[in-house]
């Protein structure tokens, strides 16, 4: 469902994305490990464009893009396909919980507010959240707000979602809430690209995972065999690193 070819992003002369080729199935659930200053955080925001690669060609759903070369209304088109669950919620803090999940609806799909604040709410209930619908952000704890940013994601029935390390700026009390709603969402076959140093998820969640390093996909595969038996030393290196910690 989704091909990515050729992904590469320098910032000035350090090059981060080094020719990344990924191929996503439909209903895949993919988590990205690697040591910070790898190039995950990039990789994500080239495939939503929030960040414009050098080079790379992308496939989703019924569009092909030219990564480097995208106007703005492939932009949207893609954004429409793949939505972001970002570390910080990055919610709108002058806005309640039900029009920021409605928020997207209306401007990028056009849909009228009263049936976009009727789908925000079938959300809300989704995630549990339903009777803080007309809470603010700063009212809400990070997992509440975590579940809304997700509940965004949820909201435009993205082909995919994806999540740069959804649990790393939350209170340890918080991360499960999180986590559990991302379950959910897997079991739902929910396609998604997760960044992540929740190396348990990783093992009970995805179909498969990718080792990242000094933007390379230095190996991937299913759990099993990568956070186990993982064959480069510097996917053990890692591991044991995390796995201490
Ligand atoms: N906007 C930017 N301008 C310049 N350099 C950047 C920018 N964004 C990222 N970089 C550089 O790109 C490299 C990869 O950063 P990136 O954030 O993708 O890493 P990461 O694997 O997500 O790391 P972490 O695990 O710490 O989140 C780093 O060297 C970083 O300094
Ligand atoms: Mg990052």
């Amino acid at each position: 469902m989704i091909k990515l070819s050729g992904l590469t992003k320098a910032f000035d002369d350090n090059v981060v994305l080094n020719n990344i080729d990924l191929e996503i199935k439909k209903g895949e659930i993919v988590v990205i490990i690697g040591p910070s200053g790898t190039g995950k955080s990039t990789l994500l925001r080239c495939l939503n464009l929030l960040e414009t690669p050098d080079a790379g060609r992308l496939a989703i759903d019924d569009i092909q893009l030219d990564l480097a070369n995208a106007s703005e209304r492939e932009a949207i088109e893609l954004r429409k396909r793949a939505s972001f669950v970002f570390q910080n919620y990055a919610l709108f803090a002058n806005k309640t919980a039900l029009d920021n999940i409605a928020e997207g609806l209306i401007t990028v799909w056009k849909q009228p507010k009263a049936e976009a604040r009727a789908t925000a709410l079938g959300i809300l209930k989704d995630i549990g959240l339903a009777e803080k619908q007309d809470a603010y952000p700063a009212s809400l704890s990070g997992g509440q707000q975590q579940r809304v940013g997700i509940g965004r994601a949820m909201a435009a029935h993205s082909k995919v979602i994806l999540f740069d390390e959804p649990t790393s700026a939350l209170d340890p009390e918080w991360v499960d809430e999180v986590l559990g709603l991302m379950k959910q969402l897997a079991r739902q076959h929910q396609t998604m690209v997760v960044v992540t140093h929740e190396i348990e998820f990783a093992r009970d969640v995805a179909d498969r995972v990718i080792f990242m390093e000094g933007g390379r996909i230095v190996e991937q595969g299913p759990p099993d065999q990568i956070l186990v038996n993982p064959v480069d030393p510097r996917t053990r290196e890692f591991l044991r690193k995390v796995l201490k910690s």
